[in-house]
């Protein structure tokens, strides 16, 4: 049999990031150019059931069944038999191969759940809709941390700009206009966990402090999306450094994610924030094209050891 193989996009959060666990909005976009792709191949001489998983990126070499059950792949696999009803999955390889950085925030772990789930749902004969794909991905998300708001596998399934509210339909946005950013990579690796946990302990500490900063965040969400809608980026890049302090105040950013931010903004980005957990991984800045080269510039010099340029393309293009 030949390899069947399925891609998934990378993610940006625009804002709103923490604030969505505590069920405000968030706004996320995909970016299409950087993207995982699994490929599978029928392992016939395997027994039936036998999995063999393999990703260089994180140099991974394993067969399913040794994997413990909270393992995201267990969980995705798990999920993908009970959405099927398949009771025997057939003998096969499976081969990760991604371009996102793994740990930064943008969402490499759902990519690589979407993507596994897109070839094994071909492999199978089946075309899951983007919201069984989002589904199942989250099932794998929650092994990456407790309680994920679910934005990642909902914007990475659908590869469409969103807006986010947990438990809430899902909204898309209408881009009347490109928008330029640059993700910035600042070579610290991003654990989602440790500052979402951080954030929790700050709530149950000074509950009334942070929840201020969230609803903050909530608001300026709010008015983002309006930004967004009318391809307003001057109003839109004020606002991503708006939420850059508001994370600031929530204690998810470091002085190297600040130092980045601020080069940034100085070489003459709209805006610059953080995106995803915070504690590393990436910022992104929102550009002016004829700008983007010096504020790619300007983010080297800063230490940042990869910038991705990243144009999300208006909604028209998506159709
Ligand atoms: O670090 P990432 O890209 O997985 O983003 C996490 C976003 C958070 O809002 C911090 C957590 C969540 O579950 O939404």
């Amino acid at each position: 049999m030949p390899s069947i193989s399925a891609t998934a996009p990378a993610k940006v959060i625009l804002l709103g990031e923490h604030a969505v666990v505590y069920n405000q909005p968030a706004i996320a976009f995909p970016v299409p150019d950087v993207r995982a792709r699994v490929a599978i191949l029928a392992n016939p001489p395997g027994k039936p059931g036998h999995v063999e998983i393999t990703s260089r990126q994180v140099q991974l070499q394993t067969s399913l069944d040794v994997l413990p059950p909270e393992h995201a792949f267990q969980r995705l696999f798990t999920a993908f038999q009970r959405e099927t009803g398949l009771k025997q999955l057939p003998a096969m390889q499976v081969t990760i191969s991604s371009e996102i950085p793994v740990a930064a925030g943008m969402g490499s772990g759902a990519a690589v759940s979407v993507a596994m789930l897109k070839a094994l749902g071909l492999f199978v004969g089946i075309k899951f809709s983007n919201a069984q794909l989002a589904a199942m991905a989250y099932e794998a998300e929650k092994a990456y941390h407790g309680n994920p708001s679910g934005i990642d596998n909902t914007v990475i399934a659908c590869e469409k700009p969103v807006y986010f509210k947990k438990n809430e339909p899902i909204t898309f946005l209408t881009l009347p206009s490109d928008f330029n950013l640059l993700i910035a990579y600042s070579g610290i690796p991003a654990q989602t966990i440790a500052t979402v946990n951080a954030v929790r302990a700050k709530m149950e500490q000074s509950p009334v402090q942070t929840g201020a900063i969230i609803e903050q965040i909530g608001t300026l969400v709010r008015q983002a999306r309006v930004y967004v809608e009318a391809g307003d980026v001057a109003s839109l890049g004020r606002a991503c450094t708006q939420n850059q302090s508001l994370l600031m105040q929530l204690g998810v950013s470091t002085p190297k994610l600040e130092n980045l931010v601020n080069a940034a903004i100085n070489a003459g980005a709209l805006g610059a924030k953080l995106t995803g957990g915070g504690g590393g991984g990436n910022i992104l800045a929102l550009v002016n094209p004829e700008i983007q080269v010096k504020v790619m510039d300007a983010l080297y010099q800063a230490g940042a050891e990869r910038v991705f340029p990243a144009t999300v393309r208006k909604t028209a293009d998506y159709e």
